[in-house]
């Protein structure tokens, strides 16, 4: 399970680094989140022999590997493409399945897709997520089959309704319910 310690690692940090400047439209916050610290190009966008990630390939998926005691694990398609990515999904089916981590055809999203940190997403951080998907080129890309060997949760915990903004100016530490107490 060493890449689902990797993950709750990230989403550490990701919860962290959560701080953000105001005067961001929401586009542009959900660039950020995706491209920075919600790392979803860590697994969802393809790398040539080198491990450089393939140019004009962002978020299209195709990303394979294996880990041991968990299974073959392939990255998806999330750029807006119809039929091999998520180009039917609505914003609030991308929310749902960021914070619930159930597809629109209500199918469990597996890990290493780190839902458990997704979940603490505030409702403005994932639509602005979900809208910055929305914005992307759409990638046709067929993605290969993912093969698990672990047992699999039926659900992450119950539907997240709401989650309100943390106040910009608050410290990283009241804001962030899973990080310890600085020290003083
Ligand atoms: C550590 C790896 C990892 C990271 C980081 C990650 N994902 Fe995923 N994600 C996955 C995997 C693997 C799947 C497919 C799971 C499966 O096969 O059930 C997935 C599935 C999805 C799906 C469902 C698409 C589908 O039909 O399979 C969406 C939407 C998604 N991820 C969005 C995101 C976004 C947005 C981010 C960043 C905020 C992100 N992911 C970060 C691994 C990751």
């Amino acid at each position: 399970m060493q890449a689902l310690t990797r993950l709750a690692l990230a989403g550490a940090i990701l919860l962290l680094l959560r701080v953000g400047a105001s005067a961001e439209t929401p586009l542009e916050r959900g660039a950020y989140l995706v491209k920075t610290i919600g790392a979803c190009g860590n697994c969802h966008t393809p790398r040539d022999a080198a491990g450089k990630p393939i140019a004009g390939r962002e978020l299209a998926g195709g990303f394979e590997f294996d880990d041991p005691g968990v299974g073959h694990i392939v990255g998806t398609n999330i750029t807006p493409d119809k039929e091999t990515g998520i180009g039917n999904w609505t914003e609030a089916q991308i929310i749902t399945a960021l914070r619930d981590g159930k597809r629109p055809d209500g199918t469990l999203i597996r890990p290493p897709m780190p839902i458990p940190v997704y979940r603490q997403l505030s409702d403005a951080d994932a639509a602005a997520i979900a809208a910055y998907l929305k914005s992307l080129k759409p990638v046709r890309s067929k993605v290969g089959e993912a093969h698990y060997t672990v047992p699999l949760p039926p659900s992450y915990g119950a539907p997240v309704t709401q989650i309100a903004e943390p106040p910009r100016d608050a410290k990283v530490a009241a804001s962030c319910p899973t990080s310890a107490s600085p020290a003083r």
